[in-house]
């Protein structure tokens, strides 16, 4: 009780509490020789094991605040424990010290799998090349529900919904992977979740849930992702329906964050480049932050991977803004279709924008040929298929070797952020999940909405 009224508190009047720093409930639990990770302040951490703070001007913000009262910044959980402890709870939970959520989530038992590249390394000449496989391919550990890395995020934005309490019904647009990832959680979790998906990315809507997809309601757009993310801004102006956040959803950025944990606890260090295919790029932020904590814990080395993010061009917004170059006019057919995010945060304190130019990174361009090309250099070389965005940073690698960006010695990771799909085939019978209807404007939506309340 003391609690809630401390976060409605703090979401009316943050601006005075802020300069107060110390709040009188019960439920507060102080750490004073705890460090936070960017600064020593002493603070008092509501609840849970984190503070939120803006990166641009630190305020703090309340635990579930998405952006920062003063300036829309991305907010930053600092975590009480500056050291990582891995724990004994199954897969991605085993980070709990850094993800915003207090326990696993039942059910949900799998994490991101990192292992070291034989195939693929021969091909580039590579010694260290390390790959996060996030996907299904059991016999090497890796079981995501749905195929992604996206259930890295779904999972533990569900579970935070779950502890903060409150049923509102999440809202959520995605072109396909990310809208499965959580159907996956949601459904696992009984949460209510609304999803606008583009009509296109229909066939990408599958679940291995035997009760299918429990409180999920699906609308399709006929329309791209921009319309679908536009019609979830819609819904959620609704009483009872709250935004899911994206990249400024902590809970999904450090669920994402895991993978470079993952792989720092394999390789015993920071790599030294990361490579990963990025739409809004919330990956690439995700591996810079999971990047500066395992720095700050000390055990990893003190270098900052460089970031190596991927486009699939024409539809690249994010590689042209990188390069200074003049955005070409996109494609609607695409070798990927699920990396064109038209709004990625990237100019944004704390976006991709910092994320590149504090890790020294850099933005490439693939083309549909070769990145066609790279699918099969990595499916023959490391024996699994992969989804098609993957394959966009798989084409980076390839071209950072051949023009000396990395050195054949030099700790590399890649994220192969899809895969499994076939293989996943083997093992269970996917079905298909059926939107409630399709419309073509948000006033065909607001109708479908009135007659479910
Ligand atoms: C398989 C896959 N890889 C990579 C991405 C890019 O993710 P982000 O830009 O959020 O890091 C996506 C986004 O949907 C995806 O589905
Ligand atoms: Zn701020």
């Amino acid at each position: 009780m003391i609690g809630k009224g401390f976060y409605i508190l703090l979401g009316k009047h943050w601006a005075i509490v802020n300069d107060f720093k110390l709040v009188f409930t019960k439920r507060i639990i102080s750490f004073p020789k705890q460090k936070t990770l960017y600064s020593n302040a002493r603070y008092f951490l509501p609840m849970g094991q984190f503070l939120l703070r803006c990166v641009n001007d630190g305020a703090l913000q309340p635990q579930y605040a998405l952006s920062c009262t003063h300036d829309h910044s991305l907010l930053r959980a600092e975590y009480r424990s500056r050291q990582i402890r891995p724990g004994d709870a199954p897969g991605i939970w085993r980070f709990l010290d850094w993800l915003p959520v207090e326990k696993a989530f039942p059910g949900f038992e799998a994490g991101p799998v990192t292992y070291k590249s034989r195939g693929l390394a021969r091909e580039l000449g590579l010694e260290n090349l390390f790959i996060g496989f996030n996907g299904y391919w059991p016999e090497r550990e890796a079981r995501l529900p749905t195929c992604s890395f996206k259930d890295l995020e779904a999972a533990p934005t569900i579970e935070r919904l779950r502890e903060r309490g409150e049923k509102a019904t999440l809202v959520l647009a995605s072109a396909g992977n990310t809208a499965r990832a959580f159907v996956h959680a949601a459904s696992l979790a009984g949460w209510p979740l609304l999803l606008f998906v583009p009509e296109k990315a229909l066939d990408r809507m599958w679940t291995v849930l035997p009760n299918g997809a429990g409180m999920v309601t699906m609308i399709a757009v006929r329309g791209d992702y921009y319309d679908a993310i536009v019609m979830a801004e819609k819904a959620c102006s609704y009483p009872g329906f709250i935004p899911e956040g994206g990249a400024r959803n902590i809970a999904r950025r450090d669920g994402m964050g895991t993978v470079m944990l993952d792989a720092a606890f394999f390789v015993g260090r920071i790599p030294e480049h990361y490579f990963q295919a990025v739409g809004s790029g919330t990956g690439g932020i995700s591996a810079w932050e999971a990047a500066l904590r395992l720095r700050g814990d000390g055990r990893f080395g003190d270098n900052m991977p460089r970031l190596h993010l991927a486009q699939n061009i024409p539809n690249a917004p994010i590689f042209y803004q990188w390069k200074g170059l003049p955005a070409e006019p996109t494609r609607a057919d695409m070798f990927d279709d699920v990396l064109f995010n038209r709004r990625p945060p990237y100019a944004i304190p704390g976006g991709v924008k910092d994320a590149l130019l504090e890790t020294g990174g850099d933005v490439y361009g693939i083309t549909d040929a070769q990145a066609q090309q790279a699918k099969r250099l990595l499916e023959e070389s490391e024996e699994i298929d992969i989804l098609n965005a993957p394959a966009v940073a798989v084409a980076a690698l390839c071209q950072a070797v051949q023009e000396d960006r990395v050195g054949p010695n030099e700790t590399i990771l890649l994220n192969i952020t899809g895969g499994g799909l076939a293989r996943m085939k083997e093992d269970y019978e996917l079905q298909a999940l059926p939107p409630l209807a399709t419309v073509r404007s948000w006033e065909d939506a607001a109708e479908l909405l009135e007659e479910k309340r």
